[in-house]
């Protein structure tokens, strides 16, 4: 980091800061319906460094974009194109303005990163994060670690312009090394929860080029609102679609239409696994854990289509193998990741090259296979 920073900017660093990215392990498309979520935070993240200018000038580089970013603090508005980027660290700066953070100054910022982008594991979650830890480093702000991820999320909802929930800030922010943080995302409590021994994780990127991802994730979270808004009426007392039973999404199938029932039954099952999971993983069951995970998956490609073949592809080639509890999309889907939990004696290199080599006779791209442990979350680097 520190030679990219000095190649950039032919000094050091005031400040670092660094982020992981995400595993979304259960509870698909249930934050930004109220519910459950369980996720972990991954071995690999981002990392950015930051030196205050005397003048107004921003000045941001990345590892992985060629050119640098130039832009006037009181100028910030969101960036389009190959500089695009930029927007999630520049997000994060004006909703920080916004809230009262005095940040006059410029900046110098260069991020480098182990996660690599489109790798479904949110780097962009990691880049708002680990720009939010070092502005406040830089300025000597001391920030609630749940105000960080708010701060992030409008970051990505506001500037950037995506709707997301709180599932990738939270978890990049309150993830710990062995831990899946378990977020209820109406009253944004953040807890962690062990992870029983001898569990892995493998991540398969499916490197499917999908245009449409965000506006698909729209769709969704548009059909999500309209089933509530109707699911309400039998249910006033209802504070968001999660707290839903599944029960009354199927009686009330009718009055929500074929499309609206599917995406609300997903939601509302997929919060009950959560809960599921939770003691599950409590008792040791890790059978059942994996099962939970599948079962998610099977209903992402029958209720909620946010699946593709390469996904289903995966999750049917990986559950059949001895040694994998379970296995799901990770994520929004519609492209994106596919985790696997497993245990040992799963990641021999026969069974990867095997799958990798399948995977490429019917899909003709390659891959990304990761094996990746829960690491620790966001935070300053002290040097
Ligand atoms: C994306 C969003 C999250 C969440 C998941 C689906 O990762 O950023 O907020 O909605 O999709 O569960």
């Amino acid at each position: 980091m520190t030679s990219l920073f000095y190649k950039s900017f032919h000094r050091l660093p005031d400040v670092r800061a660094y982020a992981p990215g995400r595993i979304e392990f259960l509870g698909n498309h249930v934050d930004y319906n109220g519910g459950n979520v369980l996720g972990a935070a991954v071995d690999l993240g981002i990392e950015v460094a930051l030196a205050a200018r005397d003048d107004g000038e921003c000045r941001l580089v990345s590892d992985s974009a060629k050119d640098p970013v130039v832009i006037e603090l009181d100028r910030i508005a969101p960036l389009t194109g190959p500089v695009a980027w930029a927007n999630y660290p520049l997000g994060v700066i004006s909703i920080m303005r916004e809230e009262g953070f005095a940040i006059r100054r410029g900046f110098d910022f260069a991020v480098t990163s182990t996660l690599p982008a489109g790798a479904g594991m949110s780097s962009s979650a990691a880049l708002e994060l680990a720009t939010a830890y070092a502005l406040a480093a830089l300025h000597g702000f001391h920030v609630e670690r749940k105000r960080m991820v708010r701060l992030c999320r409008k970051a990505e909802n506001e500037f950037v312009g995506m709707p997301c929930g709180i599932l990738d800030q939270g978890v990049s922010a309150f993830g710990a090394p062995d831990h899946l943080v378990h977020i209820d995302c109406l009253t944004e409590t953040f807890n962690r929860t062990p992870i029983p021994a001898g569990c892995h994780f493998w991540m398969f990127n499916t490197n499917k080029k999908h245009a449409l991802v965000d506006s698909s994730y729209s769709e969704r979270h548009r059909a999500c609102s309209e089933a509530f808004r109707i699911l309400k009426r039998a249910n006033p007392g209802a504070r968001c679609l999660a707290h839903i039973s599944p029960e009354t999404v199927v009686k009330m199938r009718e009055e929500l239409g074929v499309e609206r029932s599917k995406r609300a039954l997903h939601v509302t099952e997929e919060n009950r696994r959560v809960i599921q999971a939770l003691h599950a993983l409590r008792g040791g069951r890790l059978d059942i854990v994996g099962s939970l995970l599948t079962a998610s998956h099977r209903s992402s490609q029958m209720l909620f289509e946010n699946s593709c073949d390469e996904l289903d592809h995966l999750v049917d080639r990986l559950t059949a193998f001895p040694g994998v509890y379970g296995a799901r999309l990770s994520g929004g889907g519609f492209g994106g990741a596919v985790v696997a939990l497993t245990d040992e004696t799963f990641g021999q290199e026969s069974n990867l090259k095997r799958i990798k080599s399948e995977y490429i006779s019917q899909f003709g791209i390659e891959p990304t296979i990761f094996h990746t442990r829960a690491g620790k979350g966001a935070g300053p680097i002290n040097a």
